[in-house]
């Protein structure tokens, strides 16, 4: 401890602490801020000058570096040298300052009579962050202005999200599904795992409820509210019940009330099922076994060979997550056109009739084309339901061993060792003329959210309504026409996104 008498004597640049207390001095008009001059290539001599002018304005500048310093300030230096002498240090050791500053912020602070607000271009970069400091993100708020690959760095999170979209949805509040699902979607374009909340501020999307779910596992390893409802009896009947293909939210719904809650109940008590529920039931466990990357190449050989035996020179093309490079997924959908408008016409029942001879149809249920852009047009392009030519359909798929040149009929092959030699697959046929292709591509291409957020885009920002089938611009009343899927996006006004980051 310096003695007081000698403290006043000695003038501030002999390296006491606390030194503003010279006469020649202000005395510490800012105690938030504790300043430090780092020598390095400033020099000694303009160390002392920089030093004597802070603190006759009533900075508090230190001599010696020590944990407690909130300002580091330097000249010259990266952000990488200063962490450098940072780690050098015997005093201060470990110790980070809130700013690194550069030169600049003192030299307008001490002209200003006051510290000045910490700009960006104040900051020293860093290359390097470490462990006490957390990368900050920042994304766009529409999932459609993303990049979102199938590398999700924050499952954790976004599974729990998902659960409770899952639960919203299945109790009817769309609303609070989508909220949730936007918020899985933001954490799911992030290039590096959350481990602390600070780092979510400024992030769009992120309701209250959503924030308090990751903070709970963030903070405790899970969420209670999360983990209760994985737990509730209405949420695993829902789950059961509507992993039935054909059964929706509200059937299963209706079911629990009358007491149906599991798939015995469901076979035993009987109530009235459709043709579709039938078949979804009856292959319940194939179509819930995610279906293979192989799986949908062998499905879509025999659609292609299908199509190309009714109407040569069709194009088949493999849409929904297997083209965005998903592994698995619990369909494949395939968009069917032919590069003359109008000969794709009545392509579907002629599909089904092949496939039907060719004995790989456990269940098919067709619609016509419905679309008409006259009266369809800008009013409805909005809505989700299109109005294509499909075929909703459940394949009967030879097991891999069986799968041989012109092998379909899966049938045929006796059981083996317990298990029938094929498996059931869900696979959705849609048929589109040339000119709609574009849009029924990216339509039928996915996301789910990415669909949503481009249609959400369209009206909110562009005031035009996208569908599957066109885009409508409501300014220039007219419709946009596109041959490609970057040109819906170049009229959209967005960057092109291809499949592969359409994950959202
Ligand atoms: P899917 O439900 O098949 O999802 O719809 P997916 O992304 O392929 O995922 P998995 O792997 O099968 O689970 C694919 C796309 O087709 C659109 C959806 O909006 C989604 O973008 N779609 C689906 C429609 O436009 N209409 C429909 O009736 C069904
Ligand atoms: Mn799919």
């Amino acid at each position: 401890m310096v003695p007081l008498k000698r403290r006043k004597v000695v003038p501030s640049l002999t390296g006491s602490t606390g030194s503003n207390s010279s006469g020649a001095e202000a005395s510490n008009r800012f105690p938030q801020v504790v300043l430090f001059l780092l020598e390095r290539k400033m020099g000694a001599s303009r160390r002392a000058f920089l030093s004597l002018l802070g603190r006759k304005k009533g900075f508090q500048v230190e001599e010696v570096f020590s944990g407690g310093v909130t300002h580091l300030i330097s000249e010259n230096n990266c952000g990488d040298e200063v962490r450098a002498w940072l780690d050098s240090q015997v005093r201060g050791r470990g110790w980070t300052p809130a700013h690194l500053l550069d030169i600049s912020w003192y030299t307008e602070s001490v002209g200003a009579g006051h510290p000045v607000e910490i700009l960006d271009r104040h900051k020293l970069q860093e290359q390097q962050r470490r462990g006490a400091e957390f990368v900050m993100f920042s994304v766009p708020s529409y999932a459609c202005q993303r990049r979102t690959s199938l590398d999700n760095r924050n499952a954790v999170l976004t599974d729990a999200l998902s659960l409770l979209a899952d639960n919203a949805e299945l109790s009817g509040d769309e609303g609070r599904g989508v909220a949730f699902r936007r918020a899985a979607a933001v954490l799911k374009a992030l290039p590096k795992p959350v481990t602390d909340t600070t780092q979510l501020r400024g992030l769009p999307c992120l309701g209250e409820h959503s924030l308090r779910v990751i903070k709970d596992i963030l903070e405790d390893g899970a969420s209670d509210e999360v983990e209760s409802t994985r737990r509730s009896e209405r949420y695993k009947a829902l789950k059961v019940l509507t992993g039935v293909f054909g059964v929706g939210v509200k059937t299963a719904d209706r079911w629990i009330r009358e007491g149906i809650r599991d798939l015995q109940r469901l076979r035993d008590s009987g109530p009235a099922l459709n043709r579709a529920q039938q078949a979804g039931l009856q292959h319940y466990d194939d179509l819930n076994q995610p279906v293979t990357r192989a799986e949908a190449d062998a499905i879509a050989e025999i659609v292609e060979r299908a199509v190309a035996s009714v109407l040569p020179g069709a194009q088949t093309t493999l849409t929904g997550g297997f083209r965005r490079g998903k592994l698995t997924g619990h369909d494949v959908d395939f968009l069917i056109t032919h590069p003359e408008e109008g000969r794709e016409e009545g392509l579907v029942p002629k599909v089904v009739s092949w496939l039907e001879s060719e004995g790989v149809l456990l269940y098919q249920k067709t619609a016509r084309n419905s679309y008409l852009e006259g009266r369809d047009g800008p009013g409805r392009p909005s809505s989700s339901m299109d109005r294509f030519e499909t075929c909703f359909s459940i394949f009967k798929l030879p097991r891999e061993e069986k799968r041989g040149a012109g092998q379909t009929h899966g049938a045929a092959c006796g059981p083996e060792a317990g298990h029938k030699p094929w498996r059931a697959v869900r696979v959705d046929l849609v048929v589109s003329p040339v000119s709609q292709f574009a849009f029924a591509l990216l339509g039928w291409t996915g996301s789910k959210l990415f669909e949503r957020e481009l249609r959400r885009w369209a009206r909110h920002e562009k005031a035009m309504s996208l569908s599957s089938h066109a885009l409508y611009d409501n300014k220039q009343r007219r419709y946009l026409r596109a041959a490609s899927e970057e040109e819906i996006f170049a009229h959209l006004g967005l960057e092109f996104i291809p499949p592969s980051e359409r994950n959202a």
